[in-house]
């Protein structure tokens, strides 16, 4: 028996060597490790041997049928490879190349990076400060009185979790201007601040979205005026917007600003003479105003000896606002249709 499980070895080692196609190997295969195959029917003669010679043929048998299978095995990877070749002789290189399909930034994105752009260009640095943080850098060291109604749980998220002793309850922020009092407890004067984040009211409708952004800048040092808001708002909306577009600042209220202004730019589409977009002539563009001194003495800054101002917009709001789009809820850029997200 031992004699016949050599020649089958042999056999099986020689034929494989000389197989030409993974078919060939097939057969080979089956007609030795198949379910009557000549090692499985081998196998099943000896129970006619003693017990202990049993034992020893067996492990013979087994030892053959490893070597045999490991050999098909690797012959098949040659094999796949040989045809891989052959293929790859043919691949004619003049064929238009078959391109992956490449996506791109979202359009909001893409907006925080002009925003940024456009800053930078003038001296500002983009910082960025939590979006999650604590009711003291959102509201009171902004002068919000304790009951001021943004303060209210239905206009801002609270996070449920132990109020911190010094800091207060954790909102999500409704507003960047948090930036505002981490950027003047941590930084040296003078300042030049961009704050880009995300921002959440609880408020959805076409012209809201609960979560949003909002980019907020913030210049303070000595004898900063006006002047300097009106000059950086008129440069921002002259980059973003055009050239032939105008700034206009009205009175307004903001509890950490004084004096405190709503910013309006010409109208693009009657160009200020007044229509049914912009009624007359002027589309709202956010909030701005000098740094309150109560703010100034927050973040341990002496009013009398310095001065500041900030403004903060939204960033979908200037997307939308933008000449030639004409998006009319405000919803859809985060509604993920590809459909939508494409045209940016
Ligand atoms: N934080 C204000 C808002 O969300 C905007 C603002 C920022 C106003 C800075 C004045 C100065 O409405």
């Amino acid at each position: 028996m031992e004699e016949e499980l050599l020649r089958i070895k042999n056999n099986a080692i020689s034929l494989i060597l000389e197989a030409k196609s993974k078919q060939e190997l097939n057969e080979i295969k089956l007609q030795f490790v198949g379910r009557s195959g000549e090692l499985t029917k081998i196998f099943k003669e000896i129970t006619k041997l003693s017990p202990d010679k049993k034992a020893e043929v067996g492990k013979k048998i087994n030892e053959t049928k490893q070597i045999v299978e490991n050999l098909i095995n690797q012959t098949e990877a040659k094999l796949g490879e040989k045809a891989r070749q052959r293929v790859a002789h043919n691949i004619d290189v003049t064929d238009p190349a078959v391109l992956p399909p490449l996506g791109h930034l979202h359009p909001v994105t893409q907006v925080i990076e002009e925003i940024t752009n456009i800053f930078e260009r003038i001296g500002f640095t983009r910082e960025r400060y939590p979006e999650i943080d604590f009711d003291w850098f959102a509201f009171e060291a902004l002068n919000f009185p304790q009951d001021h109604p943004a303060r209210d749980d239905w206009e801002t998220f609270f996070i449920r979790q132990q109020p911190d002793p010094k800091h207060g309850p954790v909102v999500l922020i409704p507003h960047t201007s948090n930036g505002q009092i981490r950027e003047m407890l941590n930084k040296e004067l003078p300042i030049k601040m961009l704050n880009i984040a995300k921002t959440y009211r609880r408020q959805s409708d076409v012209s809201h979205a609960a979560m949003f952004h909002q980019f907020e800048t913030l210049v303070v040092g000595k004898n900063i005026s006006i002047v300097h808001l009106k000059g950086t708002l008129d440069y921002f909306v002259k980059s973003y917007f055009g050239a032939d577009r105008k700034t206009r600042i009205r009175p307004y209220h903001f509890q950490f600003t004084e004096p405190s202004f709503e910013v309006d730019i010409s109208c693009g589409v009657c160009d200020g003479k007044g229509c049914k977009l912009c009624k007359a002539g002027w589309l709202e563009l956010g909030g701005a105003g000098m740094v309150h001194p109560n703010v100034l003495k927050a973040c341990n800054i002496d009013p009398n000896e310095y001065s500041g101002f900030a403004s903060g917009f939204g960033v979908e709001r200037v997307l939308m606002m933008r000449e030639g789009l004409q998006i009319d809820d405000l919803r859809t850029l985060y509604g993920n249709k590809l459909e939508f997200l494409e045209q940016f």
